[in-house]
């Protein structure tokens, strides 16, 4: 579903591309953390640090490899559509390699990763199938798909991901609103299994962060998966 039907902001649109290019300088300052690093943390299904090889899918800035890297990971390839983010990805030094491409046709090797990571980008895409089965294609068998978002109720209550503008204007990235049937449907049509699904609250530590968002305690914030390539 586009976000377009939940909008109650109405600031302008742009694409994933073209926004990312633009907030790449000040990303690392301003997104929340609380969003995906106690549900990384929170994870039990995935043994960190036996995993020999990861790929990083929208990799960004690198926050996720920096995470990945510090629980023992240690090849760690990374994939997103915008120079801008990747630059700093490199300046981080914790990826063999890092390349400009769709998460969802990376031309990254079959079967080559224990490991797929995907954080806080599939709000960006329009249908969740093609990278489900990028992500199925990627990894060896009994590796697993981590997918960590925004959650649905936050864009269904009309807060989209956005960032501000040096003027202080507020700007939306193009955004879809994936129902968690969605995930599970792409999942299935990519052969992949469910292992662990966790849900991240605004409760009063995040309020100890982000004073800011008080209005909105108690609400589900963000959400995990962790999904594994079964064995034949
Ligand atoms: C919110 S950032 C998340 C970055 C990083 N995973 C993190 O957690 O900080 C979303 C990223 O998804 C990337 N992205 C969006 N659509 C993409 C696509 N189709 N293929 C590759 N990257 C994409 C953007 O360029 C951006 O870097």
């Amino acid at each position: 579903m586009d976000f377009a039907h939940f909008d109650k902001r109405n600031c302008p649109v742009v694409s994933a591309r073209s926004g990312y290019g633009e907030w790449a300088a000040h990303y690392d300052a301003t997104v929340a953390e609380g969003l995906d690093r106690p549900l990384l943390g929170a994870l039990r299904s995935v043994q960190w640090p036996e995993v020999r090889s990861a790929v990083d899918l929208a990799c960004g800035t690198g926050r996720t490899g920096v995470w990945l890297a510090q629980q023992g990971v240690r090849v760690i390839d990374g994939v997103d559509l915008t120079p801008e983010m990747l630059e700093r990805a490199r300046a981080r030094q914790v990826y063999r390699t890092l390349q400009v491409a769709d998460i969802a046709s990376t031309g990254l090797p079959s079967s080559g990763y224990d490991l797929c990571t995907m954080v806080l980008a599939d709000e960006h895409l329009a249908d969740l199938r093609p990278v489900y089965r990028e992500a199925a294609r990627l990894l060896g068998t009994g590796g697993s798909f981590v997918v960590v978002g925004f959650h649905p109720y936050f864009l269904m209550n009309g807060i989209p991901t956005h960032y501000h503008r040096a003027s202080g204007e507020a700007v939306t990235i193009e955004s879809h609103v994936h129902l968690f049937s969605a995930h599970v449907a792409a999942a299935a049509d990519a052969g992949l299994r469910l292992d662990e699904c966790r849900e991240g609250v605004i409760d009063d530590a995040w309020l100890r962060d982000k004073p800011k968002w008080q209005k909105y305690l108690h609400w589900p914030v963000s959400f995990a998966f962790a999904w594994r390539r079964p064995g034949v």
